[in-house]
């Protein structure tokens, strides 16, 4: 990679059977920090982790928990959240009813703010509230599983909100999330990532392929 973009592998893609076991070797393998995927089988067809799992492996790892929530009622789940642990929390503007309200409520508790966007979203309206953020996902594939395949014709709108970071001289993290592999992840960071999901790449083989997995993606060119 030719900037110096941060790694956060997705457990979900990880063995759940010993979850505590899979945070401290992939942090050990050179992560930057740990993205946890929630999902409620509402917002998305998918039902993975809450905070109390989230709770239990907070001391596996002294990583930040990058915690992407794609779930519906996001408000009443965001005190639960914060105290199990999260350092960023990232709601998704699609399920969210006032979403200033919803930045400022993660705010009140000392966390990072992310605000999500699916494939299908434009990002008008990010204008409006990028000061109030510090993070914009971009998803490259529709929420729900892991595994799948990455959507070219988001790159576009990655370097949209590159463009706007940029003009509004703002220091706001641009991740991105879905599908990024070795072939693709050039593109991803030239488009103007700073934050990197992956989790089929990163967690595949044994754990020991974990380490080259993580180095394969940053010494992409
Ligand atoms: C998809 C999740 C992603 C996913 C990434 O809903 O938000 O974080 O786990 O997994 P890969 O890298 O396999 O697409
Ligand atoms: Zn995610």
């Amino acid at each position: 990679m030719k900037k110096n973009s941060l790694i956060a592998p997705s457990i979900l893609s990880s063995n759940f059977s010993k979850l505590g076991q899979e945070v401290q070797l992939i942090t050990k393998a050179g992560a930057d920090m740990i993205h946890i995927d929630v999902m409620d089988g509402h917002f998305v067809p998918n039902i993975t982790i809450g905070p109390d799992v989230i709770k239990s492996i907070r001391k596996y790892t002294k990583l930040k928990f990058d915690v992407h929530l794609m779930i519906e009622n996001v408000d009443q789940y965001i005190p639960d959240f914060a105290n199990a642990g999260a350092d960023i929390i990232t709601i998704h503007i699609e399920a969210c009813e006032d979403i200033v309200k919803t930045i400022e409520l993660i705010k009140s508790y000392n966390k990072l703010v992310g605000v999500a966007f699916n494939p299908s979203t434009p990002i008008t309206g990010l204008e409006n509230i990028i000061h109030l953020v510090d993070l914009v996902l971009i998803m490259t594939v529709n929420p729900g599983f892991g595994g799948q395949k990455f959507m070219r014709d988001q790159l576009v709108k990655i370097t949209e909100t590159r463009n706007l970071i940029d003009r509004k001289n703002k220091s706001t993290h641009l991740e991105v999330d879905g599908g990024i592999h070795e072939k693709n992840i050039t593109d991803v960071v030239n488009s103007g990532a700073s934050i990197i999901v992956a989790g089929s790449a990163i967690f595949k083989g044994d754990s020991k392929d974990y380490k080259s997995n993580i180095e394969k993606l940053r010494n992409q060119e």
